[in-house]
């Protein structure tokens, strides 16, 4: 199966390089960009893409030709940190041949690692953090100086409004838009506030004129990101306060609906809802609009309440389910998935167990899944001890894991026999002979290529399935 732009979201990484079309001008120096993490560090790649590209960079997809290799990385679970260390590793044995070479980090794990990775580990010549990618021209030129550069300042400003993002990696039917950055939510578990500080939305304006150029390059769908998108705000403050009253407040259910007037045939999605803050307003949008995916992200984490409180996530085991009643009221054909942490501090196999009967309660079409892992300075290290052994975080993990795969079946099963229309994004890469894409509900559906090409809407009626895919056949009008 293709891997879908979701999956590799949350921690698994995969590279984003590409050749770009002939620059402006070219100062001759080539640019190798590797992105791992969720979309938000994907759709950043794009942005420090298009400030070097601007600078005369010409990105390539071989390691081995680049003047500077920039990663954009991770600190969300210790694995993720891990693959960079190794990766960047490797990187250093080439720059033993070439010293000229020039090797950076950029994203959650700069502000972190900065001291370690340029001092002790040696590993690296920059670092820079997720708010100073328009420093980058700077800090190269400081680095092929003969220093050691570094800028992790966290900014309460800066979403990259003005940059028009270079599109890496897609088929050009599918795009990211960021629409807001950084998290106030204080998780206890998570390292995201610390490595990309405080949430600040980005102007409305601009990102409807972004989905606006998409379209009119020839995309067909965009996902709205953010680490909490229904915490969207532009002119009030977080207390309620209007900043300029000749002007409109806009929540994220307004912003949805602007985006959605783009046009019809553009498609919308979004990621990810926070369980507390998602209001109905939100549901009515996505119901009202055929162009916004039936499709909700609303990671769970646990079905234990107690759990959530020391998670700090807001919520309760009853209020998360009271907002999952609404979307199966507001849009019945809602497909929802969650994300799910096991053996978080003091989890008991009772706690463990409610999350087992949660994801039953729910149903989940899809769900993303983890083991806990303690990341320094977040709120569970200083305040709870780590105290549930490995086996049996793994043990929960897999037990979560084989539920999921029943749920998932179920829910792919139930589609056989329906049509769904169908986004083609690209050739299926086990036979040229198929096209892939996504129904409205976010699964892959695979089907006979005949002359459909990518970008194209398709009617498909579903007559098998995996727990992963679905496979048909194109009705035509
Ligand atoms: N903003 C999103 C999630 C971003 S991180 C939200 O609030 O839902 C993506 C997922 O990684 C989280 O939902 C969580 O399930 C997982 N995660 C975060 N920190 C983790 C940790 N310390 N150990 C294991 N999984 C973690
Ligand atoms: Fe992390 Fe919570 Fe913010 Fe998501 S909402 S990024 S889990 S602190
Ligand atoms: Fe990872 Fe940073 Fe995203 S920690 S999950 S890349 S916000």
């Amino acid at each position: 199966m293709e891997k879908t732009i979701d999956e590799s979201i949350q921690g698994s990484a995969t590279m984003l390089n590409t050749n770009l079309a002939a620059e402006k001008f070219s100062n001759g120096k080539k640019l190798y960009l590797e992105s791992y993490g969720c979309q938000m560090n994907f759709s950043d790649s794009e942005i420090v893409a298009s400030i070097l590209t601007d600078k005369g960079f010409s990105t390539t997809r071989n390691a081995e030709e680049a003047d500077v290799i920039l990663m954009n990385t991770c600190s969300i679970r210790e694995n993720a940190e891990q693959r960079v260390r190794n990766k960047l590793s490797q990187y250093n044995k080439r720059k033993k041949q070439n010293p000229s070479l020039v090797i950076g980090v950029l994203g959650c794990m700069a502000e972190r690692l900065k001291d370690s990775l340029l001092e002790q580990e040696k590993l690296v010549d920059l670092v820079a953090g997720p708010d100073s990618y328009r420093d980058l021209p700077n800090l190269i030129e400081e680095v092929e100086s003969g220093q050691k550069a570094v800028n992790v300042l966290l900014s309460r400003e800066e979403t990259y409004a003005d940059i028009s993002p270079v599109r890496l990696g897609s088929g050009g039917v599918t795009a990211f838009i960021s629409i807001m950055r950084g998290c106030d939510n204080m998780c206890s578990f998570c390292v995201v506030p610390f490595t990309r500080g405080r949430e600040r939305s980005r102007d409305p304006k601009s990102i409807v004129q972004e989905a606006s150029d998409l379209f009119d390059q020839g995309y067909r769908e965009v996902t709205l990101l953010g680490q909490n998108v229904d915490s969207y705000k532009w002119n009030i403050t977080k207390k309620g306060e209007i900043i300029n009253p000749d002007e409109p407040v806009v929540t994220f259910a307004n912003l949805m609906e602007k985006v959605a007037l783009v046009n019809p045939d553009l498609r919308i999605r979004f990621s990810t809802s926070h369980p507390k803050d998602m209001i109905d307003d939100v549901l009515h949008v996505m119901a009202k609009y055929e162009n916004i995916c039936d499709y909700i992200h609303l990671p769970v984490q646990s079905g234990n309440t107690e759990v959530l409180k020391k998670m700090n996530r807001g919520y309760t085991r009853e209020w998360y389910m009271n907002r999952i009643d609404a979307i199966k009221r507001i849009i019945p054909e809602a497909a929802i998935s969650t994300d799910i942490i096991t053996g978080f501090c003091g989890e008991t196999d009772e706690q463990h167990k409610d999350t087992l009967t949660l994801m039953s309660e729910v149903g989940y079409d899809f769900a993303y899944m983890f083991f806990y892992s303690e990341r320094p300075k977040t709120l569970a290290e200083r305040k709870f001890e780590d105290d549930i052994p490995e086996a049996t975080k793994k043990q929960r993990l897999y037990e979560v894991q084989e539920l999921q795969a029943e749920l998932s079946l179920a829910s792919n099963k139930k589609a056989v026999g329906k049509t769904y229309k169908v986004l083609i994004e690209g050739i299926s890469k086990r036979s040229d002979e198929e096209v892939y894409g996504r129904n409205s509900q976010n699964v892959t559906t695979i089907f006979a290529k005949d002359d459909y090409k990518p970008g194209d809407y398709v009617n498909v009626k579903i007559t098998d399935y995996t727990s992963a895919t679905l496979r048909g056949i194109a009705v035509k009008a």
